[in-house]
């Protein structure tokens, strides 16, 4: 039972219709806490609830939907508030979090028996011991177990005539993962979509940073503005140093100022959150730039890769081909497929596990049936370094060390293991066997969630902890034998000896058979308690003893029980570092043999990466479409691609696809991308052969895709992106382009996407796929020699048209924009009445003014040369002369002299 009492200060309300009183001495501790932690809803603890009071609860009732009531009077005024049981804290918490709040939750950090020897007023001693915000979680309730959590930093470094750097560096103190990268203006947002953090922290400067705000408001994660003193960088290298308890960095890789400034502003906000606990952080790792396909959020969004455009993850491309069997396993290919690898002898390292997986079947499903059993140790590992472990916690490490030691032990007998696997086993083998054992032999099969319920340690393990329960046991027994000895003593048959909260235990007889126990000679040793309704209660001197030594021996077993806890939590915490390797390995070795169990099961291919800027698929499918078809009972048709190189010229090629509504253009682009991306990401593909020359950019965009919440029109939105696109991307980005140009009028439209494609040929040389419904640009290719037409078959029968969904060289003659509206149910008199307009506006030859263009138009290289740019206007309005010693000024002088046209190394 709850008890929402706290006994040892405020009394009641005071009753109505008094004078303003002065706040008690309570409500003054609330005050002044909540004033400490003005942006957090305040937890205050009382007794066995959180409660909240004022604007708090006011905003938290409405929340949770629990009821606000109030309680006494604050400056004359009914004080509100709402209370949540501290045993269901982690659903409500779970609840506010999600909608954005931010926690801090405030503790009693005495006995409430300590504050009342101070004097009836006095109030129990709180503080608050926690802040809980989104990216700070560790609760197995508050965190969706498939996925990182990760709070992510960002710092900016100011000028020199590359520009801005940045870094961001980020932390999941659940798992205790620590990363930093540098990026750059650029690709800052990329970056920061590829992370998909839950809460980022940002100095107030760059928080208010005009061109970044549209960053801030697009990403999905809850963004704090902190004191640029978080990020100071001449400090970073110091407090990082003194959390890892180092002397210098140096041994953990090489850090710019910019990384150690934002990987010391996450550290310094996980310290602010925590407060008392210190997390068990591995020490940062510094990302490789560029180390990763660079995908923007909206690629992302468009692809569907880890949720599907109304947000669901079914029907992501993460749902169709994740078949790991552990949460670890789950969030490591969540990773890879957010930022798929750019170096092929990884991806290669990472295929060669997948095809060692494969290649024994019986082998993969021992490894997967082990790991099935393998809880999620990285998580218990955090949450007992934070003191918020249970005794579930200690059994999850050791049965998760057992389960590497058996997969270990099953890798171990095979000789030729790849690279990957191998290192993955021999962190598995050295999984410390010893404290396994040492939790087995203490943990009873029947755990409590909470340590404090008690009753985890095995009967046998302790023998003070044995004695303990039993003079608990025994008393409880003559206890319950005194019933009927008292019984016969009183005469009263119907005496029952019975326990509660507030009395212990106590002698209950009825109203009627009370008197003779008032009366000499039983009133010596029964003595009178409380008269009920019905029952009057009683006590001995013998109950009252009794109770004690089973309360003693109780509160005696607890703290015994609580010291083997905090022996094994040490004995853990001090194994951290090899737990947290077996933790990875496993990882790993899940996401191989799920990748190898979605080859053999999807009939994937092992890819060829390489350096090349080949492109080439054969029989290509889409993954996640190839599966919805099938539930449905149909095939998928698969379609090749080859954006490579050739004829001897060294940038890909361009494929300009056509075909009508519904006929396939937008599958076929998209799984063109999907490959590139599972391939990269290390897995094998949907398709007949692959051989593909590392992208380290992917974009993707959608014609009029419907932008509203960011209130931008649609084909604004498209543009931007569009923009983006052909300032940004190079020969080895990929880009697919679907339907760009359809937001606006015909003309306008064609307009655009035939510069669009222009550009892309001459001057990014990005390997493309271009889909389209204006048929017209098809006589480009008679211009641009990488520039392929190729069009989705149809067939028409009887007037209707028959959709073959497969990509042939050519260009579709028509759109058969009339077939599809008839086959979506038009009425048949518009239907005809629109054919009638069809062919009055075919007989007016809408197509001679493009056939004019090509001829009159120059190419496009000649007529528009790429934008004018002066590298040394950029480099010079670059500048910050007030942030430069006289060194990096003299410095600046060189590089701008460099920068002079025939300077020297400069560009032209
Ligand atoms: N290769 C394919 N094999 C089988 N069905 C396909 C294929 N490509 C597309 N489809 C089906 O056709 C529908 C329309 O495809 P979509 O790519 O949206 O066409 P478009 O972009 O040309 O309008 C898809 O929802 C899918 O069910
Ligand atoms: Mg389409």
């Amino acid at each position: 039972m709850d008890t929402r009492a706290d006994f040892a200060e405020d009394d009641d309300p005071p009753p109505p219709a008094r004078a303003p009183e002065p706040s008690t001495p309570m409500m003054a501790q609330y005050i002044e806490i909540k004033a400490a932690n003005p942006d957090c809803l305040l937890f205050y603890r009382m007794g066995d609830f959180y409660e909240m009071f004022f604007g708090d609860a006011e905003v938290a009732s409405r929340a949770l939907g629990i009821a606000l009531t109030k309680r006494g009077k604050h400056q004359g005024a009914d004080i509100p508030m709402c209370g949540v049981p501290i045993h269901a804290a982690d659903q409500y918490l779970q609840k506010l979090i999600a909608l954005g709040h931010r926690v801090a939750v405030c503790e009693q950090l005495e006995d409430p028996a300590e504050a009342r020897k101070r004097g009836g007023k006095a109030v129990v001693r709180r503080d608050v011991i926690r802040l809980v915000t989104p990216g700070t979680l560790t609760e197995e309730a508050l965190l969706d177990g498939r996925r990182n959590n990760y709070l992510a930093a960002i710092a900016r470094q100011k000028g020199g005539s590359a520009g801005d750097t940045y870094a961001i560096a980020w932390i999941d103190i659940s798992t205790g993962e620590f990363r930093v990268a540098a990026t750059d203006g650029a690709r800052l947002a990329a970056e920061v979509s590829r992370i998909e953090a839950r809460e980022l922290v940002v100095p107030d400067a760059l928080y208010a940073d005009e061109s970044l705000r549209p960053l801030w408001r697009s990403v999905a994660a809850a963004v704090t503005p902190l004191s640029d003193a978080f990020f100071d960088g001449a400090t970073a290298e110091a407090r990082l140093a003194a959390y890892f308890g180092v002397r210098t960095l140096d041994g953990f890789g090489s850090f710019g100022r910019v990384e150690l400034s934002a990987a010391a502003a996450a550290l310094a906000y996980v310290e602010k959150t925590q407060i008392r606990e210190r997390p068990r952080l591995s020490p940062p790792v510094a990302e490789a730039d560029g180390g990763a396909m660079l995908i923007d959020a909206a690629t992302r969004t468009n692809l569907e890769l880890t949720a599907t455009l109304t947000g669901a993850r079914s029907g992501s491309l993460l749902a169709a081909i994740d078949r790991t069997v552990t949460a670890a396993g789950a969030r490591l290919l969540a990773r890879r497929l957010a930022g798929p690898s750019t170096d092929p002898a990884l991806i290669d390292a990472r295929l060669d596990a997948v095809g060692w997986m494969l290649a024994d079947g019986a082998r993969r499903e021992a490894i997967r049936a082990t790991l099935k059993a393998a809880p999620d140790i990285a998580r218990s590992l955090s949450r007992l370094a934070l003191d918020r472990g249970g005794p579930r916690d200690l059994a999850a490490i050791a049965a998760g060390l057992r389960s590497g030691i058996a997969v270990a032990a099953r890798i171990a007998s095979d000789p030729d293991v790849p690279r990957e696997i191998a290192s993955a086993a021999a962190a598995l083998a050295a999984a410390p066997a010893t404290l396994v054992a040492e939790i087995d032999a203490a943990l009873a099969d029947e755990l409590p969630q909470l340590k404090r319920d008690g009753g985890f340690v095995r009967a046998g393990y302790r023998a003070e902890l044995d004695e303990a329960l039993k003079l608990r046991d025994d008393s409880r027994k003559i206890i319950a034998s005194l019933q009927s000895r008292y019984a016969e003593e009183t005469a009263v048959r119907a005496l029952r000896i019975k326990h509660n909260n507030v009395l212990g235990y106590f002698i209950e007889v009825g109203v009627n058979a009370a008197p003779p126990l008032f009366q000499p000679p039983l009133a010596a040793t029964y003595i009178h308690r409380q008269t009920l309704a019905g029952a009057v209660r009683f006590t001995t001197t013998e109950l009252s003893a009794l109770e004690a030594r089973i309360a003693g021996a109780g509160e005696r077993a607890l703290a015994i029980e609580l010291a083997v806890f905090a022996e094994l939590a040490a004995a853990v915490i001090a194994a951290a570092d090899t737990i947290r390797a077996v933790a990875e390995a496993l990882a790993v070795i899940d996401v191989a043999a799920a990748l190898a169990t979605l080859a053999e099961g999807e009939n994937y291919v092992r890819p060829t990466v390489d350096a090349s800027l080949a492109f080439h698929i054969e029989d290509g499918r889409h993954p996640v479409v190839e599966q919805a078809l099938r539930a449905d009972g149909a095939a998928f048709v698969a379609n090749g691609a080859d954006l490579g190189p050739r004829g001897g010229s060294d940038a890909g090629g361009i494929w300009l696809v056509t075909g009508p509504n519904m006929a396939g253009k937008s599958t076929f682009l998209r799984q063109n991308a999907l490959i590139a991306i599972l391939a990269q990401a290390g897995s094998y593909v949907p398709a007949r052969a692959a051989h593909l020359g590392v992208v380290d950019r992917l974009f993707s965009r959608v014609g009029a895709a419907d932008d509203l919440a960011r209130g931008r029109s649609t084909f604004m939105v498209e543009m931007v992106e569009t923009a983006a696109i052909l300032n940004q991307a190079g020969e080895r980005a990929l880009v697919i382009l679907d339907e760009i140009g359809r937001g606006t009028a015909t003309f306008d439209g064609l307009s655009i996407a035939w510069a669009a494609i222009e550009h892309l040929h001459e001057v990014n040389k990005s390997r493309a796929l271009f889909a389209t419904h204006y048929h017209e640009l098809t006589a480009l290719a008679a211009r641009l020699p990488r520039l392929t037409n190729v069009t989705v078959r149809v067939k028409e029968w009887k007037g209707d048209v028959i959709f073959l969904h497969e990509i042939v060289p050519g260009a579709a003659d028509r759109s058969y924009g009339i077939q599809v509206a008839r086959l979506a149910g038009l009425p048949p008199a518009a239907v005809e009445r629109a054919r009638a307009v069809l062919r009055q506006l075919e007989a007016s030859d809408r197509k001679a003014p493009v056939h004019a263009l090509i001829d009159d138009l120059p190419l496009f290289a000649r007529a528009a040369p790429p934008p004018e740019t002066d590298p040394l206007r950029e480099a010079l309005a670059a500048l910050r002369p007030d942030e430069l010693s006289p060194k990096e000024a003299l410095e600046a002088l060189y590089r701008l002299k460099a920068l002079l046209p025939g300077g020297g190394s400069g560009p032209r």
